[in-house]
């Protein structure tokens, strides 16, 4: 299964509950008011990091913040009511989260979990069993709203559960929905996928350093130049292999440093990178 969408006018989301405001939960809550999405009945956000909690709460009139450094029924006011319930906390904290909310969800609720290698599986368990779960990977650019999340349903989500997480995700960018089986897989494309990018900055300003250019130069060059790339690629919707020839003449510069990258078979160090995420992934789920 796979399938892509797009935020649309018109869409419409229940009352949502946010527990966990850290770099994630923040991102999707930033997400959701820039959209301006509607929501039914608000959102509700509730994390013990006060000052976080009030800081995001004023971010818009639709906001109610539930402080559990002061209120120890913060996560349970939070859920009461809501039509999805977005756990973003740490995968460890996750179970204690989900037994300390149990009681207090409604019958027609999402939960929806952003936890990195927790399934759908150990989720349920916790849940009262008509609770649905969905599963969902977003990643680090979900906070400029250029994210790409992967959307996988639980053995009880319907197709309403489902719409509401694409509905939701698509806030903060692409969305793709897979069988959960292939979340590890898409965790080593796109949950991981901008640190390779960052790590292959990284690099290639290395690489303009030792051309002779400062710090700040070769930052701008460097930059700019996946930026542009990335720019061009989306503005055509050419393929990068058309594009990639369209700048490599026959015997000249461009082909002389790619001819140097494919010696260094960049194709099957991809391949054993994400085969490594992929193995990793497995061997963290197993304990
Ligand atoms: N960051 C990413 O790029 C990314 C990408 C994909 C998936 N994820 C997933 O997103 C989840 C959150 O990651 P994060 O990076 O956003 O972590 P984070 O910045 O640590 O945020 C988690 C927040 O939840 C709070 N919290 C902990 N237990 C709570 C509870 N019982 N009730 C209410 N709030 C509670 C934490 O407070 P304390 O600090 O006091 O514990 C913290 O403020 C993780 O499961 C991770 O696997 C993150």
């Amino acid at each position: 299964m796979s399938e892509t969408r797009n935020t649309e006018q018109g869409d419409v989301l229940p009352s949502i509950a946010l527990l966990g405001v850290g770099a994630m939960g923040g991102a999707i809550l930033h997400g959701l008011v820039e959209s301006g999405i509607d929501i039914r009945g608000g959102i509700r956000i509730s994390d013990q990091w006060s000052e976080r909690v009030s800081e995001l709460a004023s971010l818009h009139p639709g906001i109610t913040g539930y402080d559990g450094s002061v209120d120890p029924t913060a996560n349970r006011r939070a859920v009461d009511g809501a039509g999805i319930v977005i756990v973003a906390v740490k995968p460890h904290q996750i179970r204690d989260l989900l037994r300390e909310i149990a009681d207090s969800l409604g019958d027609d609720v999402t939960v929806i979990s952003i936890a990195a290698g927790v399934p759908t599986s150990a989720l349920e368990e916790h849940l009262p069993e008509n609770v649905a779960v969905v599963r969902v990977m977003p990643n680090s650019p979900a906070r400029v709203r250029a994210g790409v999340t992967g959307i996988a349903p639980g053995s009880r989500a319907d197709g309403r559960d489902l719409e509401r997480a694409k509905v939701l995700f698509s806030t903060i960018g692409d969305v793709l929905v897979v069988d959960e089986e292939r979340i590890d897989a898409l965790t080593s494309i796109s949950g991981s996928g901008p640190a390779y990018v960052f790590h292959f900055i990284e690099k290639f300003a290395d690489a303009a350093r030792a051309r002779g250019f400062s710090d700040e130069d070769a930052k701008l060059l460097v930059e700019g130049t996946v930026r542009g790339a990335v720019e061009l690629l989306t503005a055509t919707g050419d393929t990068p292999a058309n594009l990639r020839v369209q700048v490599t003449s026959p015997g000249g510069t461009t082909q002389a440093a790619l001819e140097v990258l494919d010696a260094a078979n960049i194709d099957s160090i991809l391949d054993r990178a994400t085969q490594a995420a992929v193995v990793r992934a497995e061997e963290l789920a197993a304990g």
